[in-house]
């Protein structure tokens, strides 16, 4: 029996490093003719750890396509792949809210409505919300739309074929997403006494051990893949604020996200919310991503400073809320007076964000819907990422002169109204 094991193992540990030599072997036929047909790509990939360590085009892509005409049969490598060698950095990514950015985009109402190339085609918002490992039902969507590629997310920090940390370490890397419209942190951050100090270091007119936090120290400590902060997103969470106006006025908004009915009793996107962990549903998942960032701005700041900071950014979306919720009520009572058609589409006459643009064509929900994602955003993740310009002038500043908007288109259409009567 005993002699039996040892051959056995023999001929396995044999039969790998044959393996081994063949798989080396079929790199090096891959490589061959790809410093041909994608030079500098080849480039690329011998300028990573992977080529020092092996880790050829076949490992990641298969060895079925081996001439010029069956580069159909190459294989488009997941997330999965990449888990067979960095588990840890794999099992991380999965427990953040990187991994479920498709899931969300694909849980809003409007997403089906867009043209494919924008979506699945990742030309809009699909081009940063191809994130996350997709399920097979997913991935079958995509494949019978006729979409082959994304289906990584692990190289959108660190970008093919060079796959390397300091790219992904760089604030930089974050930069194609986490900009413009509804989420400028690039922006903000760029310009913020903590990202100034960042550049100023990189050009070595600070010294080099100079404390500049970058996106990742903040939101990616200790080198961890997982990516959750307190409030997230939509700015909204459970339970409700204790404070009686803010309760009300959070509850305003989270109507017009439809998770609330108009009456204020759940609805089944509340599910979707759940299921794509869209915001945190209870006090303690919330306390405990506040403390891991208070714990980070300690590293350089006293605890007081830092959490009264923060504060700060509760108290801006507070007063945010309240401005938010006067508009809301406005454009609300306008279904409820019948001024305003419910549009087919809509489940509810009542306005609803998650139909963004898209709103039958009333104006003022228009109007309304980029004081949420614009102005709104950018009261509180200014204040968030110590960007003042940003907080005020691009955010609370919008937001009041946009209320005082929102009142006129009402007092226009309820007096088009009773001249129409
Ligand atoms: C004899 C030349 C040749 C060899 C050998 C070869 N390839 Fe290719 N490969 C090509 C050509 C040509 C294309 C198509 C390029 C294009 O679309 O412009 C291609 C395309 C690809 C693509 C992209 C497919 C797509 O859908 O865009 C991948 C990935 C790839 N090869 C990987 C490999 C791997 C892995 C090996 C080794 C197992 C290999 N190649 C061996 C010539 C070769
Ligand atoms: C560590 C894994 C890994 C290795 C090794 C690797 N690739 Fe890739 N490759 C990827 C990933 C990830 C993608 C993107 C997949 C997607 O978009 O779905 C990709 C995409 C491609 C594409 C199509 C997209 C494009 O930009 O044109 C080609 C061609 C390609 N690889 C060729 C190669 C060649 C040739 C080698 C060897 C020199 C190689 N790859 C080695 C992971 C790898
Ligand atoms: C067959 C095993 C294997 C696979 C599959 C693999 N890697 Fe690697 N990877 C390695 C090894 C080995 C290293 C070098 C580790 C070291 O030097 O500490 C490495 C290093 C890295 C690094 C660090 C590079 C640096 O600059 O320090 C990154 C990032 C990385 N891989 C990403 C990926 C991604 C993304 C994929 C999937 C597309 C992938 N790897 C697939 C084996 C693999
Ligand atoms: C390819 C686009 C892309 C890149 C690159 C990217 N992100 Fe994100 N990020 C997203 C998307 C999409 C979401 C929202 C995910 C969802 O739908 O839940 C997100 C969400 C986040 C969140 C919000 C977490 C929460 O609790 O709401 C943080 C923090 C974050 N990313 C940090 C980073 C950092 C730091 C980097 C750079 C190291 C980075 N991201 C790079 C697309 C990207
Ligand atoms: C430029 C890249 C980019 C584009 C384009 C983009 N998004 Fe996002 N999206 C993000 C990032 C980054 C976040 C996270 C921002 C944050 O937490 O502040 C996000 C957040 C979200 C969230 C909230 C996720 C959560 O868990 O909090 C939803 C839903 C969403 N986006 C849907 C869409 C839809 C629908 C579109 C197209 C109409 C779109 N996005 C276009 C980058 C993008
Ligand atoms: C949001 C950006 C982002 C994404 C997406 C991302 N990474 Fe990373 N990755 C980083 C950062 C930042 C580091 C550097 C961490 C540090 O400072 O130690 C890193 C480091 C690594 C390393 C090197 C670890 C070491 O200590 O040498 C590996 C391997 C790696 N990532 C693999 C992956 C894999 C596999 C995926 C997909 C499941 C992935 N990464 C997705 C940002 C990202
Ligand atoms: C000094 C630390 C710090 C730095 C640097 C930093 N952030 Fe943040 N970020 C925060 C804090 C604090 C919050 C709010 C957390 C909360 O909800 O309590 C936040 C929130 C976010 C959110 C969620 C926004 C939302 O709408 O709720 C995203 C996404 C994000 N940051 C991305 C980034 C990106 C990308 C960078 C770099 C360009 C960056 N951050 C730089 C501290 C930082
Ligand atoms: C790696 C060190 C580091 C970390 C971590 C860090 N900061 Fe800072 N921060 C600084 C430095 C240095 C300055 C510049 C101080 C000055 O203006 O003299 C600064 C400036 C600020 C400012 C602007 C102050 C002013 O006077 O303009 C605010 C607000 C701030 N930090 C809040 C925070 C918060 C909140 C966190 C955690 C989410 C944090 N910081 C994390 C180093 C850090």
């Amino acid at each position: 029996m005993k002699r039996f094991f040892v051959f056995f193992f023999a001929s396995l540990i044999t039969l790998l490093f044959m393996a081994g030599i063949v798989s080396a072997e079929e790199g090096k036929v891959c490589i061959g003719c790809h410093k041909a047909v994608t030079p500098l790509l080849v480039k690329d990939w011998q300028s990573s750890k992977h080529s020092n360590n092996d880790v050829a085009c076949n490992i990641c892509h298969g060895s079925e396509h081996k001439s010029r005409k069956t580069s159909h049969l190459a294989r488009m490598p997941d997330e999965n792949t990449c888990a067979e060698c960095h588990e840890e950095q794999f099992n991380q990514f999965t427990k953040g809210k990187h991994n479920f950015g498709w899931t969300s985009l694909n849980a809003l109402p409007v997403t089906h409505m867009e043209p494919d190339e924008l979506m699945e085609g990742g030309k809009g918002c699909g081009g940063c919300h191809n994130m996350g490992v997709k399920s097979e039902a997913q991935k079958k969507e995509l494949r019978d739309k006729g979409y082959t590629y994304r289906t990584n997310s692990c190289d959108e920090c660190h970008t093919r074929h060079t796959f390397s940390k300091k790219e992904a370490q760089d604030p930089k890397a974050c930069r194609t997403c986490h900009m413009g419209f509804d989420h400028p942190q690039w922006e903000m951050y760029e310009s913020s006494k903590h990202g100034v100090r960042y550049q100023l270091k990189e050009m070595g007119k600070l010294p080099k051990d100079a404390a500049a936090p970058t996106c990742q120290f903040c939101h990616l400590p200790d080198g961890t893949h997982t990516n959750k902060v307190a409030w997230g997103f939509l700015g909204v969470r459970l339970p409700l604020p204790k404070d009686k106006q803010w309760a009300n006025d959070q509850t305003t908004i989270l109507k017009a996200l439809g998770v609330l009915d108009p009456e204020g009793k759940p609805t089944a996107r509340l599910n979707i919310v759940k299921a794509a962990d869209l915001a945190r549903l209870n006090q303690e998942d919330w306390q405990s991503e506040r403390e891991k960032m208070i714990k980070t701005c300690k590293k350089c700041h006293s605890e007081k400073y830092a959490r009264g900071e923060l504060e700060k950014g509760d108290q801006m979306i507070k007063k945010a809320d309240r401005l938010m919720a006067k508009a809301i009520n406005i454009v609300a009572d306008l279904y409820k007076d019948g001024i305003l058609k419910k549009p087919a589409h809509y489940t509810y006459a009542y306005p609803d964000f998650l139909h963004f643009y898209q709103t039958g064509g009333s104006y003022i929900e228009q109007v309304l819907f980029k004081m949420y994602m614009k102005h709104r955003m950018r009261t509180y993740q200014g204040v968030f990422h110590a960007n003042p310009d940003y907080a005020y002038w691009y955010g609370w500043a919008p937001m009041t002169k946009t209320l005082d908007e929102v009142k006129k288109i009402a007092e226009g259409l309820r007096c088009k109204a009773n001249i129409q009567q």
